[in-house]
């Protein structure tokens, strides 16, 4: 989407305060999150939420503006990184008729649409360095001059600003201003990817479950034990995005009333960068594993005993330490799940 803009009253009314109050944050940290969303919502501050793609900065950007003082005013959505930097200045700012070649009739920019209500930056970390210059004076002055104009236009917008880029490294990098980093990073509201926050899969499962089942004319099937684990254990790298697509394809191809784990046709769960996942895939992966074969080749020759909890060990811990001890991600490096490395770890008595 590029940009979108709701008005109040309007029929969209209805639907967005059903999604906002169908926002499932079942998790513990995610509970906590939801309440800090809840406090800040109120206010006036600038919120900005960074997330991996699909994890609810939209949704979560709606229930704040449906929350807030504003929610009357309209709500409206762009993303920044949809236009070509020549365009995303009109598009913010709007112009006036003959502005530039082709403007043939003014425009009104997304910041004049949202006045009165919420502005919600997507991706903001794709704009070009001069129009952060832009963005940064339209915050201070709280009014905007289009493009072609000299008479500025009084603005009152509240900012939500989201990426899925690290945007303290594009400060770092210079490709983010500093002084706009710290304009807009009043509240951040970071949401972790799904992987982190276990608790939150099941009932997204049945939340979705509800909601196609209702647009598919289908019962609600019961979840196989098997399926239930594959949810659970699935890295899921598309977030919440992947698992309402997965749900949804589900029901489609479900014959009866279990839900199986081949029903979800997800990938085979090898999480990006392992071994196995480069295996076969360029010359270097077959260099290494190469280099493996023949180092198990030389074990097996010199006859180690216990070389399989050996190996399983060093592997083990290796990826604890990489992961600076943390077992959610050594966990997702070995492609099993948290409870299986916590075993493991317990076994090899590395913790209690
Ligand atoms: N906590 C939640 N509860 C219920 N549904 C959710 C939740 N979070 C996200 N969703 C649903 O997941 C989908 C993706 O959410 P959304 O578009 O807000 O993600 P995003 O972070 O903006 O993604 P992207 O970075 O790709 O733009 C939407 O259909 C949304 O309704
Ligand atoms: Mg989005």
């Amino acid at each position: 989407m590029t940009g979108t803009l709701l008005t109040f009253p309007d029929p969209q009314q209805i639907s967005l305060s059903i999604r906002a109050s169908a926002l499932i944050f079942a998790d513990p940290e995610s509970q906590k999150l939801l309440s800090l969303i809840e406090r800040v919502a109120p206010s006036e501050a600038t919120a900005y939420i960074k997330g991996e793609t699909g994890t609810g900065k939209e949704l979560v950007a709606r229930h704040i503006h449906s929350l807030s003082p504003r929610r009357k005013g309209p709500f409206a959505a762009i993303n920044c990184g949809a236009f070509s930097e020549t365009l995303v200045e009109s598009e913010l700012f709007g112009y006036e008729r003959g502005a530039f070649t082709g403007a043939v009739g003014s425009k009104t920019g997304w910041f004049e649409s949202a006045n009165g209500g919420t502005l919600f930056l997507d991706e903001i970390g794709d704009l070009p360095l001069s129009t952060q210059v832009k963005l940064l004076r339209v915050l201070q002055e709280r009014e905007i001059v289009r493009i072609g104009s000299r008479k500025p236009t009084p603005i009152d917008v509240r900012l939500i600003a989201a990426t899925n880029v690290n945007l303290e490294e594009a400060v770092k990098a210079g490709r983010f201003r500093e002084d706009l980093y710290y304009r807009i990073n009043v509240v951040p509201i970071p949401l972790a990817p799904l992987r982190e926050r276990p608790g939150d899969i099941l009932p997204l499962v049945e939340h979705f479950i509800s909601i196609y089942k209702g647009r598919l004319h289908t019962k609600e099937p019961e979840l196989h034990s098997d399926t239930i684990r594959l949810l659970l254990e699935y890295p899921w790298p598309g977030n919440i995005r992947e698992l309402e697509n997965t749900i949804h394809r589900a029901l489609l191809v479900c014959d009866g009333n279990i839900l199986r784990p081949t029903n979800l046709n997800l990938p085979i769960t090898l999480p990006k960068n392992t071994f196995q996942d480069c295996l076969g895939s360029n010359d270097q992966a077959s260099e290494d594993l190469c280099m493996l074969e023949k180092l198990f080749e030389q074990f097996f020759e010199q006859g180690h005993d216990e070389l399989h909890e050996l190996v399983q060990k060093k592997l083990v811990l290796q990826a604890y330490d990489h992961s600076r001890q943390n077992q959610v991600q050594a966990a997702k490096l070995l492609g099993i799940s948290r409870n299986v490395l916590r075993t493991q770890l317990k076994h090899f008595g590395v913790i209690d």
